[in-house]
């Protein structure tokens, strides 16, 4: 482990000298702190990579960091990725980049338009112009299904089909999924965009935002849950199924990735919020449900995932009756008591700070 502070320059011990032992990559995790990146950070690591987590850690969420501390090839930075010098102390020593910071989800970008403008428009675009000559292998862009936004009922969206962003949140990533792509003979490192489905699974920070982790608490603390527009559907993804995507991203011959662009899920998770409220019934019985019809979330986007399976042979392992079943293990283990009295570390609700100097 190695904390660099802000104002020291390198870290000494654990960072590789370039070519003393050149089988190690070390890879910058950029908003590693976060929900994915729980995932993403312990999975690496145990797969021999180098882990740099830079963080904003814009929910106060800084424990988490602290549980990886004894890790020996892990180091942390606290900063802006859209402050050039923190960058490029972040990326001293560093092989390779994922680039998974910013304000996520529509709820929070719609409450926080300004910072979201900020964060996901200009400090990802600063970020991104900094990472250029810096002799990086590849730079994997987590982008969302999102971008696909509201079509038809009979349709699956694969990478080629329109794009229709609908929110804040949704139109950043589609601008930087372009300005990325575009970069082609611009820039001296391989480029590529994962449009991940809905997370849901355990983490350290958790994150009850999304889908079918909220189901799932709200049902096993038996409060009533309130389901909006239950017909529609959405892909799903575990949180540990991303993590083995992003290692078989960062091992794949590099021009099977470079500036490709891959939906990240499966079809077979692709379900309705009907069907995730059957699910965790299934395992919850006798719990309240209300249902209501048109929300402000007009989203509603099945998604087809054959080209990641067709170019690295990728399969999820996990379903969303996997995630359902641990997060019930969790909360009746009591590892999940402050679910409700620690609100902003389990998920994207108030920002405490959203630039570094406020630390
Ligand atoms: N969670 C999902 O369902 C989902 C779905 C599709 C795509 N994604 C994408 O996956 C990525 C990770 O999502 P998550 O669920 O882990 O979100 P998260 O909010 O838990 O994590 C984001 C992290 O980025 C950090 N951050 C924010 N601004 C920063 C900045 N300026 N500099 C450095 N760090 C900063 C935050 O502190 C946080 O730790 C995001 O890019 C998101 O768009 C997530």
């Amino acid at each position: 482990m190695n904390i660099i502070s802000q104002n020291c320059q390198t870290s000494p011990a654990s960072i590789p000298v370039p070519g003393e032992n050149s089988r190690i990559r070390k890879v910058l995790i950029v908003g590693g702190a976060g929900y994915i990146g729980g995932a993403v950070v312990p999975h690496l690591l145990q797969s021999g990579f180098g882990v740099r987590d830079l963080d904003l850690l814009v929910y106060g969420h800084e424990n988490v960091v602290l549980t990886k501390l004894q890790q020996p090839n892990y180091d942390f930075l606290f900063g802006d990725m859209g402050d050039r010098e923190t960058l490029e102390r972040a990326l001293a020593d560093v092989t390779d980049v994922v680039l998974l910071a910013g304000l996520v989800g529509d709820p929070i970008t719609g409450k926080y338009p300004q910072a979201a403008r900020e964060i996901n428009d200009l400090s990802l675009m600063r970020c991104i112009e900094t990472l250029n000559g810096k002799g990086l292998d590849r730079v994997i862009f987590v982008s969302t299904c999102s971008n696909y936004g509201l079509i038809a009922e009979n349709q699956t969206a694969d990478e080629e089909f329109a794009l229709n962003p609908l929110s804040l949140y949704a139109k950043a990533k589609v601008q930087c999924e372009r300005h990325l792509l575009s970069l082609r003979g611009k820039v001296d490192y391989s480029p590529v965009v994962l449009r991940f489905a809905t997370a849901f699974g355990l983490a350290p920070r958790m994150r009850f935002d999304l889908t079918v982790n909220e189901f799932t608490r709200d049902l096993f603390l038996d409060k009533e849950l309130l389901v909006y527009d239950a017909h529609t559907w959405r892909p799903y993804c575990h949180v540990r199924d991303f993590a083995r995507l992003i290692e078989t991203v960062l091992l794949a011959p590099s021009e099977t990735i470079a500036f490709e662009l891959f939906n990240a899920g499966s079809d077979a998770n692709n379900h309705t919020k009907q069907n995730i409220v059957d699910l965790v019934q299934s395992m919850l019985p006798n719990r309240r449900v209300a249902y209501r019809e048109n929300s402000s979330d007009p989203r509603n986007y099945r998604v087809n995932f054959a080209k990641l399976n067709r170019i690295f042979g990728f399969e999820c392992q996990y379903s969303v009756e996997d995630g359902i079943r641990e997060i019930i293990w969790a909360l009746k283990n009591h590892l999940l008591d402050d679910v409700d009295t620690r609100r902003n570390f389990h998920g994207n609700y108030d920002l405490v700070r959203t630039k570094a100097e406020q630390a």
